[in-house]
Parts: C-alpha cells; structure tokens; sequence
C-alpha cells in the first residue's frame, strides 16, 4: 500500500520507550522537529512495569564500572555529561516524590505512570509528535534523508535514531527489531543474550528446587564479581537479586558460587565446635538460615553427629564448602523473564558522544538497543536517560 501523507522532520526516534522519549524532549527542547514512532498502543511500557510498579529510575551510585560492555569505557562520555543528580532535578522539577530504598535505589513513592507522564510533558514542551500503534514497514536511506514507512504514512528526515530496545520481555512488544536494523546499515551486533535473569538448576542441583519460595542473603559469585545480596530458591532454580545481578556475568558451562555465611567470620564452625559441642551441623546452620535450606545444605555436607565430634580439619571442609557452594545451571529463564538483554548494537560502530554510528551520518542508536547493561536498581534507566539525553544534543 501507499502512504497516503509524507511528513518532514528533523529527526525520527524509533521508539517511545524511556530512551526514546528522552532524546526526542532533548531535541525538540533545542527547537528540532522531531517525530517518534512506536508499535504499542502506549509510550512507556516497560517504565510502568519497572520497579513493581514504581520505577527505580535512576541509582545515585551510577558509574561505569557498573556497566558491561564490550567496551566498558564507552558508557563513561554519556554517563558523565548526562547524570543520576540531573535526572533526580527533573523529577523534581515535576514534582514527583521519590525515595531511596536501599543500594542507592531510587523509586517513586507514588506510581511509574508519573515518570511517563513526566516524560510525555517533556516531549510536549518541545513539540515532539508521537505516533503510538504505528508498524514501522519499511525503512530506507537516500540522499542524505531516512524515510520511515509507518501506518500509512511515510516521515522523511536527516536524522534517524534507533530506541527499540531488546528482545527482553516479548509480551510487551519486545523485538529484535534494532538489530535488524543495525544490520541492515552495516553496524555490528554482538550476540544478545538474557540478564538480569533467573537462572535454571538441573541434575545434582534439582534437590535445591524442592526449597522453592526459601530465601536468604548471601554473596552470589562468578570470577571475581560478587554481589551481597538475597538469592531465592524457585521450583527452576535461582532467582533474587544476587542471583539477577550474578546472571549478567554468567555464560553457559561456567559455574557460580554462593557464599551462605556472609556473616560469619573465618573459622566459624570449629569456633561453635568448641563453644557448642554438643550441637549438629544442622542447629548450627539453622541458626543463620532458613531451617529448610539448613538442613538441605547439612544433609550435602554429610556430617553427622555432635560437632565435637568432628575433626576441626572436616569442619573447615564444611565450613568452605558452604562459603562457596558451587552451583552449575543449566540454562537462564530466557528472554521471557530477563529484565534486560546484554549484547546488542556494537559500540566500536558508534560514537561515545553523540550516539552517532560512525559511517552511517545521522543514524543513531540509544538504551537498551545499545551494548551497554547495567546492574540491578536503575542503573539500565540511567543508561536509557544518558544515552538519550547525548544524542538529543547531537540531533
Ligand atoms: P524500551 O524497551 O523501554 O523501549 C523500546 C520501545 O520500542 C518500546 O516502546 C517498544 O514498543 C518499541 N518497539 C520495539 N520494537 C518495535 C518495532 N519493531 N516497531 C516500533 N516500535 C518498537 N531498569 C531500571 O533501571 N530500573 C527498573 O526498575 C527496571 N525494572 C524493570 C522491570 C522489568 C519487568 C523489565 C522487563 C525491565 C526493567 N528495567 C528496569 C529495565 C528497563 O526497563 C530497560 O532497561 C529500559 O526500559 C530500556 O529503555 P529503552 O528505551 O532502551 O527500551
């Protein structure tokens, strides 16, 4: 079919997510014309689920090191300039109650439909059309202009940003869409995987998915990344946020560890041996944890008996095992529970300032599109706002 109207701008964002909708307010507030296409029948979906509900939209502790990357240095240009402080003063500006719960996390005390609205206001302000359920159908590049075919229009400018995000959660619209774009103008991708995702057990493990719902603090690790916080026990596996935050770092084959004593100091169990001999490894154990993963956990260790009964060199044995218990999972929930994709368009084809893809003028690529991931607890919306807010100034 036809488009029945052709539309100039200055610029076309391709979705209205948090990234999008930041570099298109940026851009039309500096007097450009700008048009964002998305095919949801709302802007903003994955602000509204974040956060259960409350968006943690930004994490005070923001730095680069807290992204993964192919390149962990080219997050650092647009971090800077664009920072946690300066989206918190919008926020504000707007009027918007906010709280930190733990970690540097901040959330909405009311609603994430308040970041959205927040957002929506912005882009208003600087006249920026938003066309919502538009399928994009094609895309081409001629003479200096990017002319989108969307619905039954076609949107002709200089400048074309990708802002579709990953393939992580597909129920909600989710697509693989950036990389076939990417591609399509000769940008790398590397290869996108789940994270931030619960991790599957399977064969000598399965026993640790009959204490589904048990949870406890720990230090999950992988290598030497380490993450002190609570890990879940599911009916699949792993979950809870050391466990998400660990999964970003894991790859197939490879082993992570969780340390069941954060606690604890060194020698622990000879130490209750010779101040509680008369206890099993059990009590010892049930008095740190959940009982039904104490005793899962004294069972594996196959000690019985009193600890004073034990030989101080088994109970170091124990006492290691437990803080570096070594799980292999067989897989991750997919891309149907990860909260965000790693990988994605190459940073090496872009530039670090402006977003720009280096021999593609014009074309951009911002969030999650991107090869850039952060942590758990805003740091990825950070990444979205950052990343926006610099190719909004390049437009
Ligand atoms: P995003 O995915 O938000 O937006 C992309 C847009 O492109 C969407 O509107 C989509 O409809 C559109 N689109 C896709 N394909 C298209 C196509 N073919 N044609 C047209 N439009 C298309 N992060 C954080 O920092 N704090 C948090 O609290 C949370 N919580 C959270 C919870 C859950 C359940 C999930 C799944 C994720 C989070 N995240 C998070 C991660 C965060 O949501 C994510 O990093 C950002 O939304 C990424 O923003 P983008 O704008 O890059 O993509």
């Amino acid at each position: 079919m036809m488009p029945a109207g052709q539309d100039s701008f200055d610029a076309i964002v391709l979705g209205a997510g948090g990234a999008g909708l930041m570099c298109a307010a940026t851009a039309g507030q500096r007097g450009k014309r700008v048009l964002v296409i998305d095919h949801a029948d709302q802007a903003g979906k994955k602000i509204l689920i974040s956060g259960g509900g409350r968006c943690n939209f930004t994490n005070i502790h923001t730095a680069p090191d807290r992204y993964l990357s192919a390149n962990p240095h080219f997050a650092k240009s647009a971090l800077g300039r664009y920072t946690a402080a300066d989206f918190l003063a919008l926020v504000e500006r707007h009027g918007i109650a906010w709280h930190e719960k733990t970690l540097g996390q901040l959330f909405c005390d009311g609603s994430a439909r308040q970041i959205v609205a927040m957002l929506l206001n912005e882009c208003d302000a600087g006249g920026v059309t938003i066309h919502l359920n538009h399928a994009i159908t094609s895309i081409s590049h001629a003479d200096g202009h990017y002319r989108v075919a969307h619905g039954d229009r076609l949107a002709i400018a200089p400048a074309l940003v990708i802002a579709t995000g990953g393939p992580s959660i597909p129920k909600m619209g989710a697509t693989g869409f950036a990389y076939d774009l990417a591609r399509q103008f000769g940008l790398k991708v590397v290869e996108p995987r789940p994270a931030l995702v619960p991790l599957t057990l399977g064969g000598e493990d399965l026993l640790f998915r009959a204490l589904s719902g048990v949870s406890a603090e720990v230090i999950a690790r992988h290598r030497k990344t380490a993450f002190r916080e609570a890990a879940l026990l599911t009916h699949r596996g792993l979950s809870g946020p050391a466990i998400l935050q660990i999964s970003s770092y894991w790859r197939h084959g490879e082993s992570i560890s969780l340390d069941f004593l954060p606690d604890q100091p060194a020698g622990w169990l000879t130490e209750a041996k010779r101040t509680r001999a008369r206890i099993t490894i059990m009590t010892a154990l049930r008095g740190l944890l959940p009982d039904r993963l104490a005793d899962v956990l004294a069972d594996r260790l196959g000690l019985v008996g009193d600890l004073g009964n034990i030989p101080d060199r088994k109970l170091q044995e124990a006492e290691q095992r437990l803080r570096g218990w070594t799980f292999t999972p067989n897989g991750t929930e997919g891309f149907a529970k990860a909260e965000v994709t790693i990988g994605g368009i190459a940073t090496a084809d872009l530039s670090s300032q402006t977003m720009e893809a280096r021999r593609v003028p014009g074309l951009h690529a911002i969030g999650e599109a991107v090869d850039v991931t952060g942590w758990l607890g805003g740091y990825n919306f950070q990444w979205a706002w950052a990343s926006g807010w610099a190719a909004g100034q390049a437009l």
